[in-house]
């Protein structure tokens, strides 16, 4: 069984929300070094406080997209295992479609194309539950068809299908991880691109109400960053995950009222919330079927959502972003 320790890792998005918490487990976990590649497009240098700390992180403001950029970077630090993280959120379909899809699909190009001429060895590539579309039949294993709604999610399984084919013909050394709705600290609490609870709590501490888009019982699967964060680990580490992809999820639902509500209790917020329309492309239903990081991954997530949402709220309060 491979392990992270003594390995050198190359992280995509690393200055992100789950892609610093991945950079901080591998430096924990005795990773020989952590590089992490990001273009700062959203990721924050407050996100690797405690990375930097570490000697054998090296950061590199850069493009992933780009392939002399990536190949040089692995080339120079010797990288043997790339964690993709990099990508631009959701609502960014929104703004620029074709760029919110073209960059998950381009940067996972680049990657390929260095994993086929042996520039590294094993990459682990991140998904998103929203390559699925809103569920057919609940919970989602990971034979739902994709029926993507949004450009960034058309981007990711595309993306997707481009790892997973290579891997099979090439016989790559890949893993394929499929996220539901994360949550936790260093989620982007910031303009149109913020995270649903940091934004919320944000608009409550400001005096503001909670908005809810549509009658507020469409479903998400949350789970806490940490968790993924070891799902990710897990992935590299059992081989037999390798060309296959798994549902990282809690593997329960919840209503976006009921998070809201969760939200409010936190805050102390009794008072009215605001109704939106509901938003164009937003999926219905989420929520993973998780048997197969269960059997392949020996995965159980651990922080339940009671638990992640005051470690997560506290961390917002503490750090004084809202
Ligand atoms: N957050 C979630 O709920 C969730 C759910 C499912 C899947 N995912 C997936 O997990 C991964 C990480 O998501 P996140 O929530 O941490 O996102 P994030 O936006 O916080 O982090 C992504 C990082 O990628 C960087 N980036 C963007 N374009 C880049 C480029 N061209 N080159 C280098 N860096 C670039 C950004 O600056 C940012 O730091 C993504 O692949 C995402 O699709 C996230």
């Amino acid at each position: 069984m491979p392990s992270i320790n003594g390995k050198n890792v190359l992280v995509t998005g690393g200055a992100g929300f789950i892609g610093s918490h991945l950079c901080d487990e591998l430096l924990a976990e005795g990773a020989a070094k952590v590089v992490c590649v990001d273009n700062f497009f959203l990721g924050k240098m407050d996100n690797l406080k405690t990375a930097l700390k570490y000697n054998n992180f090296i950061l590199y403001r850069d493009d992933a997209r780009q392939f002399g950029v990536m190949q040089s970077v692995i080339e120079k630090e010797q990288i043997e295992v790339v964690f993709n993280m990099a990508t631009i959120a959701l609502n960014y379909s929104f703004f620029n479609p074709f760029d919110a899809y073209m960059v998950n699909v381009e940067i996972a190009n680049t990657l390929l194309e260095l994993l086929k001429v042996g520039a590294y060895r094993t990459l682990i590539h991140t998904s998103s539950s929203e390559a699925y579309g809103t569920a057919r039949y609940s919970p989602m294993d990971e034979n739902h068809p994709t029926d993507p709604t949004t450009p960034y999610a058309a981007g990711k399984a595309a993306a997707d299908m481009m790892v997973h084919s290579f891997s099979k013909i090439l016989d790559l050394d890949i893993s394929i991880i499929r996220p539901f709705n994360n949550y936790g600290p260093r989620q982007n609490a910031e303009g149109p691109l913020a995270g649903i609870i940091p934004a919320t709590a944000k608009r409550i501490k400001n005096g503001g109400r909670p908005i809810i888009n549509g009658d507020g019982e469409q479903t998400r699967d949350f789970i806490y960053v940490k968790d993924t964060v070891r799902g990710l680990l897990l992935a590299y580490e059992k081989e037999e995950s390798r060309g296959k992809i798994i549902n990282l999820g809690s593997g329960k639902d919840m209503t976006m009222n009921s998070l809201l509500q969760g939200i409010c209790d936190y805050m102390g917020y009794d008072g009215k919330w605001e109704h939106k329309e509901e938003r164009i492309s937003d999926v219905r239903n989420l929520c993973a079927n998780i048997d197969r990081a269960r059997n392949v991954l020996g995965f159980e997530p651990e922080i339940s959502f009671e638990t992640g949402i005051r470690k997560t709220l506290d961390w917002y309060m503490e750090n004084e972003i809202i």
